[in-house]
């Protein structure tokens, strides 16, 4: 199947209706929102492209499921379900169910990290490095070289540098790293892929030096699609047999079941080493509820173990990356510079390219995010410096190394004409880009500014 000639493995049963608006009246509504995405209403919104965290569309067996769910207390047929589902898959006997990903992440790195400890990933999603930092510990990136090439063909840019990750391991002892942690696929890293050939090599890395690795997989069946289309060897396995040789070779894993699993909600920690899951579990009683549905409902738990199930097929996958493709690949066809190649969840378009004569501290990724609204009232997200701008000692802005913005596509969600739709939007952002100005920030916060600073057009 090539990527325009694919169509949408489900048909409709219950829908959400788009409240369609004009450009004048968004004019005014991102102008209410101080020109800050993150600040308008969701009403307004007609293509949102925020996140694909927790905006998945459920499957009528998901929904069955919600009606299934068992609401017990202790040892729920719900959690017996989820924890069979999830030990099949993960192969790892210890289960812990959180309401998210981030708790799962405090959980585990809170418990590993603290002062003096060093945890080292392709790339930290924001949540896990800030539990690791908020816990005292340093958080590491050592992506792969290719990463820095944005044009290249390269199809595993989410890859870890594995050298470096033996020099590091050396260098900070054995004894002072708290975890190895790959992302697949590398959310921060453009969604890119990370090829079994590297997960072997730092599982390999890990073992040499005994140090426990873990695999953040929220994006794992995302991952073992470009394996099995790009990676030598893996034509005839299924997605479900690659992810499951993947985590084989991991000390256990974290997961965000807001995404792969096709949930609004939910999140869990696997794990091979009992006294490490015996410590983690008292955490979990402690802040998230009882070892048997952890910070979820036994509704919530029936839709994981399902959307776990549908995510590996084959007709499901083919439609997710195909469609991300398109989007990515039709945006460029307009001349619209994007991170190549087109990653799984995301089409990363890079707005400093666009706007040459936008400079850093004019913003053109914000710039790039308020022109998506106002023409076609898409909501995307900033990844430049605005999200990682700092100020040096005279106030002057030290700029994030590239100008970002994220297109993050919710699954099952939109179809292929509002994808046509988006690719019309970018024609007019690219036919106005000469004449497009800047933005610049008049109120904002200390920290994550990105969320609720106020901004005005120049
Ligand atoms: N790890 C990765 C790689 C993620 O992308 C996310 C969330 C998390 C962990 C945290 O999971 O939100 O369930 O607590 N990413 C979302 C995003 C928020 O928009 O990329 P959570």
């Amino acid at each position: 199947m090539s990527f325009n000639n694919f169509i949408e493995p489900f048909k409709i049963k219950s829908v959400e209706p788009l409240f369609m608006t004009t450009v004048e009246q968004r004019e005014k509504y991102i102008k209410e929102a101080h020109y800050n995405p993150f600040l308008l209403h969701s009403r307004h919104v007609m293509i949102d492209f925020l996140t694909d965290s927790g905006t998945s569309a459920m499957s009528s067996e998901q929904w069955a499921g919600i009606m299934r769910g068992d609401e017990s207390y202790a040892g729920a047929q719900s959690w017996e379900r989820l924890e069979a589902e999830l030990k099949d898959l993960t192969g790892y006997p210890y289960v812990i169910p959180t309401h998210q990903g981030r708790a799962a992440e405090r959980i585990l790195y809170g418990y590993l990290g603290g002062k003096g400890k060093t945890f080292i990933s392709n790339t930290h999603f924001d949540t896990t490095r800030a539990n690791i930092e908020f816990s005292g510990a340093k958080a590491i990136d050592i992506p792969c070289i290719e990463a820095e090439n944005h044009e290249s063909d390269y199809p595993f840019k989410g890859n870890m540098d594995v050298a470096k990750l033996d020099e590091l391991i050396t260098k900070y002892g054995v004894n002072n790293i708290g975890a190895v942690i790959l992302t697949v696929t590398n959310n921060t890293g453009g969604g890119q892929p990370v090829s079994m050939e590297n997960a072997k090599a730092v599982a390999e890395v890990c073992k040499k030096h005994k140090v426990l690795f873990i695999i953040d997989c929220c994006r794992i069946a995302e991952n073992a699609y470009f394996i099995k289309k790009k990676e030598k060897g893996f034509e005839n396995k299924t997605y479900r047999q690659i992810a499951q040789e993947m985590f084989a070779l991991a000390d256990g894993c974290a997961m965000s079941a807001k995404k792969d699993a096709l949930v609004n909600m939910g999140g869990f920690l696997a794990l091979k080493n009992e006294e490490l899951a015996t410590a983690c579990t008292n955490l979990l009683i402690i802040t998230e509820g009882f070892a048997t549905y952890g910070g979820l409902s036994g509704r919530d738990m029936e839709a994981i173990a399902i959307g776990l199930r549908e995510v590996f097929e084959d007709d499901y996958l083919e439609y997710r990356i195909m469609s991300t493709t398109y989007l990515g690949e039709q945006i460029k066809a307009k001349g619209v510079p994007v991170l190549y190649p087109i990653g799984g969840h995301a089409v990363y378009v890079d707005a400093g390219a666009l706007y040459p004569h936008i400079p850093a501290h004019e913003y053109p990724g914000q710039t790039l995010v308020c022109e998506l609204y106002k023409l076609g009232g898409i909501r995307a997200v900033e990844i430049g410096s605005v999200m990682f701008g700092k100020y040096d000692e005279n106030g002057k802005l030290i700029p994030s190394p590239m100008e970002l913005v994220r297109l993050a596509i919710p699954r099952r969600v939109y179809t292929k004409s509002h994808f046509d739709y988006v690719v019309e939007v970018f024609d007019k952002i690219v036919q106005n880009k000469a004449t497009t100005k800047g933005v610049k920030i008049v109120k904002e916060p200390k920290f994550l500014r990105h969320f609720t600073a106020h901004f005005e057009i120049l």
